[in-house]
């Protein structure tokens, strides 16, 4: 890819997300939605109408065949991620791939290593690890602004209803995989080390899928993490990084804003704005960009083996918790 190519994007899927997508996408002189991919052609027209995309396909097979296509981002429910990533690396085309990455890990790891075979870009859209709010968090821990970190604590909630994507094990439901993946990947950005002891607790629906969840890891520099996540109720969202000497409040695990630094007793020091911008996942388009400019196969910000680690956490406590989805046996 040229330095001053606009990246075109497919989108796959017409949902929630897809629209935010194409919204972002928008707002970008670097990359644009160029694509759309539906299983219905009608649906394909009306949203690439809407959003003033120049291609829209009546299915996914026919948009990965196209050949201007320089990104596919996966926008369906994580069940269906799995089927048409595999499709489009047999393509060889580039992918970026929503989050949850897959239903578990063995789906995961074939289609990690189908990407290193066939030496093609892969990347989760884990939008919060692609954020500037990152790399300011990291440096006031180093900086020891808190002193020695001890306890993490990080909430994600939302009242989200019968929605099936979180009510039905065929399309991996659940909080965990929806929500509970921004607090575990909230504890790995910002401490990496390893996790000696993990454990969690949840509460079904009555489809059997976690509709509200709890988490408690230990890592081996003897930081205690706490967390949870819930589909069911309004949550209050904030990420708490507790040290010796301070604290550091994040007011939205998912798309950070401000993030406010208070010294001993709590007393406030300073709040820290991240720059504006125009949805929050705009980082990750332009992530991939980047990584496919210099020939990367994966994103700096988020590394594969760290979407493998934390579908390995998620399986571990869907294991302890007895959710299971079809794509488990
Ligand atoms: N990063 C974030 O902030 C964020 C926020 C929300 C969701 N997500 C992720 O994005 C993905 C989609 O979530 P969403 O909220 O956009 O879901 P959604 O509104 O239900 O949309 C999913 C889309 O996927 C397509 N699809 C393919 N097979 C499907 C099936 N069997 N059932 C339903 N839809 C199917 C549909 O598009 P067509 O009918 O056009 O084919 C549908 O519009 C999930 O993996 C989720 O975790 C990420």
């Amino acid at each position: 890819m040229k330095s001053d190519k606009i990246l075109r994007v497919g989108i796959i899927g017409t949902g929630w997300i897809a629209e935010k997508a194409a919204i972002t996408l928008r707002g970008l002189k670097e990359a644009e939605a160029y694509a759309v991919g539906s299983r219905n052609q009608e649906t394909a027209d009306r949203f690439a109408k809407q959003w003033d995309i120049a291609k829209a396909y009546g299915s996914y097979a026919e948009l990965i065949a196209d050949p201007d296509v320089d990104l596919v981002y996966v926008g369906t429910p994580h069940s269906h991620h799995y089927d048409v990533t595999r499709q489009a690396l047999l393509a060889n085309k580039p992918c970026l791939v929503e989050k949850a990455f897959m239903a578990n890990l063995r789906e995961s790891k074939e289609i990690v290593d189908l990407a290193r075979e066939r030496k093609v870009f892969i990347a989760e859209a884990i939008w919060t690890r692609y954020q500037p709010a990152v790399s300011i968090v990291r440096e006031l821990i180093s900086s020891g602004r808190i002193g020695t970190p001890r306890l993490v604590t990080a909430t994600l909630c939302y009242s989200m209803g019968e929605k099936p994507r979180i009510m039905r094990p065929d399309l991996c439901g659940g909080a965990l995989l929806d929500l509970g993946v921004y607090a575990l990947n909230f504890v790995r950005m910002f401490f990496p080390s390893d996790i000696v002891s993990i454990d969690g607790h949840c509460v079904k629906g009555k489809t059997g899928t976690d509709l509200t969840n709890a988490m408690t890891l230990i890592l081996s520099d003897g930081v205690l993490c706490n967390l949870q996540s819930s589909a069911a109720c309004v949550g209050k969202n904030i990420g708490v990084i507790a040290g010796t000497d301070g604290n550091l409040v994040i007011d939205n695990i998912n798309n950070p804003q401000c993030i406010t630094v208070n010294t001993h007793d709590g007393v406030f020091v300073e709040d820290i704005h991240v720059p504006e911008q125009i949805t929050g996942y705009e980082y990750q388009f332009l992530s991939c960009r980047k990584a496919l400019l210099e020939g990367r196969l994966e994103p700096r910000e988020m590394p594969l083996e760290e979407t493998l680690y934390i579908m390995q956490l998620m399986d571990d406590l869907r294991k302890k918790w007895g959710v299971r989805y079809p794509m488990d046996e």
